[in-house]
């Protein structure tokens, strides 16, 4: 098929890849070039081993690279030749000066709204997809409009709102897709542009159009709600291990409420992901830059509640080990943030870690797809780390588990075996209530969940 219409995408990670493959898969007469300063990572895109687990995007990868959709180093020459542009580079925290530790660090979206201004030769639609705090359009289009000449940009806000594990799934059958514009006639006739192309597998009613701000806020928003919902339900699992409730059950008799529903109800060690912390404290800046402390407060407790949790956790390993881990060994039995996914980013795992390693524990680290993030991410620690894929080896001669990940083949091991070979006591901290506890405590185990009373044989 002849390709008619051109997109490009500058950034190619988690969000940028997924969601360009999937536009190239339902938009077979688009050619879509994806790019990032990152040569290893494009070059790893062109690669059989790509650079992101994610299920069902190997073949959605098969199916499109090489003849639609192209991953290129060549971000000048993106530029020129497309005249809609993604960008889905990284907004990560800011480290230094103003905000630090709260604002999302703008500068490589402003070097990407640079770069697109130098080698623009004609007008752009610039379509906002990164997380970005209400309000970076107008900065973008500053920069984008400080150009002589008739070209012209226009830019529009459409975030992404897929979660890694379930991406391929989410892009393809999305609950909304959102895209905020200027209501100036140039701003509709871009949005129409973009409507067209997620026309094309989404149903109308789903395509929801509003103004770039409420746009930018939305994603925020979202984000926010999702992880409050985390931050509530831990909230309640410290008062149920305090009162002998069941947080399970609490959580199934809540979410029956059709108002409140059963979704993000699930007690555990605290969320992570490059979105939640990220995300809300973004939000906590912008409310307290507007003048709205008490607001900011209100969403700053959410992160807040995510850290007490973890600190909990810990807490929990310590106070019930007899107060000392000098010379245990724990397994940790995941380290990615969520299950499905090979991302680290702001994994309860690499605290838990760091507070194990700190009482001189020894830690051994498992997790199916994870390992290679988890050795980047302590690669500065001090302390005795292993790394070591199969859960079993991993557990054997350990003292303490800690589930950090909920990951379906842990829910399933031969927990039995895992017993015989560690140290006794044998303890087991689940902190994401997947495993059998009753089982496990009935093996030999003492069984510590989140938000449940313990079992123990002592
Ligand atoms: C999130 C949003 O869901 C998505 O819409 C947005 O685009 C990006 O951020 P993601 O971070 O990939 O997606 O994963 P998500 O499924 O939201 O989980 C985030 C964290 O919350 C994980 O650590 C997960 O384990 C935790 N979580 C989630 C819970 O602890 N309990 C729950 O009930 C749900
Ligand atoms: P996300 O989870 O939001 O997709 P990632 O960090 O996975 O974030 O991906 C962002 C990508 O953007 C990275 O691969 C990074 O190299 C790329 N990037 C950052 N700045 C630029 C830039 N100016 N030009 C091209 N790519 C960029």
């Amino acid at each position: 098929m002849k390709l008619k219409k051109n997109i490009l995408c500058i950034g190619a990670g988690y969000v940028g890849a997924p969601t360009m493959a999937m536009i190239a898969c339902k938009c077979p007469d688009y050619k879509v070039t994806v790019v990032d300063i990152n040569a290893a990572r494009i070059d790893a895109w062109n690669s059989d081993r790509l650079p992101i687990y994610e299920p069902g995007l190997e073949e959605i990868i098969g199916k499109t690279r090489g003849k639609n959709l192209f991953f290129s180093r060549d971000i000048e020459e993106g530029i020129r030749q497309n005249d809609i542009i993604f960008v889905s580079v990284n907004t990560p925290t800011k480290t230094f000066g103003t905000g630090a530790g709260m604002a999302a660090d703008l500068q490589y979206v402003e070097k990407t709204a640079r770069q697109i201004l130098e080698y623009s030769e004609s007008s752009k639609i610039v379509i906002e997809k990164s997380t970005l705090p209400v309000k970076t359009a107008q900065a973008m289009e500053r920069i984008l409009s400080s150009g002589k000449g008739n070209i012209t940009f226009e830019v529009l806000s459409n975030p992404e709102f897929m979660a890694e594990g379930t991406a391929i799934s989410d892009l393809e059958h999305p609950d909304r897709v959102l895209i905020g514009s200027h209501e100036t006639p140039e701003g509709l006739k871009a949005r129409a542009r973009l409507v067209d192309i997620y026309a094309r597998w989404v149903a109308p009613e789903k395509i929801l159009t509003t103004n770039l701000w409420s746009s930018e806020l939305s994603k925020l928003v979202a984000n926010a709600f999702l992880a409050q919902r985390v931050s509530s339900i831990n909230s309640v699992s410290a008062l149920c291990e305090k009162t002998d409730a069941n947080i399970s059950e609490v959580a199934r008799a809540v979410g029956l409420d059709s108002r409140i529903g059963a979704k993000f109800l699930k007690a555990g060690v605290g969320f992570g992901g490059s979105c939640f912390k990220k995300d809300i404290l973004n939000l906590v800046y912008l409310c307290q830059y507007y003048g709205l402390p008490e607001v900011a407060d209100y969403w700053e407790s959410v992160v807040k509640i995510n850290e007490y949790q973890q600190d909990r956790f810990i807490a929990n390993i310590l106070g019930s080990m007899f107060s000392t881990l000098a010379g245990k060994k724990i397994g940790i039995l995941g380290f990615a943030f969520k299950a499905d996914t090979g991302d680290t980013r702001e994994s309860p795992a690499i605290y838990i870690t760091r507070k194990l390693l700190s009482e001189h524990a020894h830690v051994v680290i498992s997790d199916p797809k994870a390992l290679e993030n988890a050795m980047i991410d302590l690669a500065c620690e001090e302390g005795q780390i292993s790394y070591v894929e199969d859960p079993y080896r991993a557990a054997a001669g350990c003292h303490a588990l800690a589930i950090m990940t909920d990951w379906e083949i842990y829910r399933k091991l031969d927990y039995r075996r895992i017993y015989k070979s560690m140290v006794k006591p044998a303890f087991i901290f689940d902190g994401r209530n997947i495993v059998d506890h009753r089982k496990c405590f009935e093996i030999g185990f003492n069984v510590y969940p989140i938000g449940k009373p313990a079992l123990c044989h002592f």
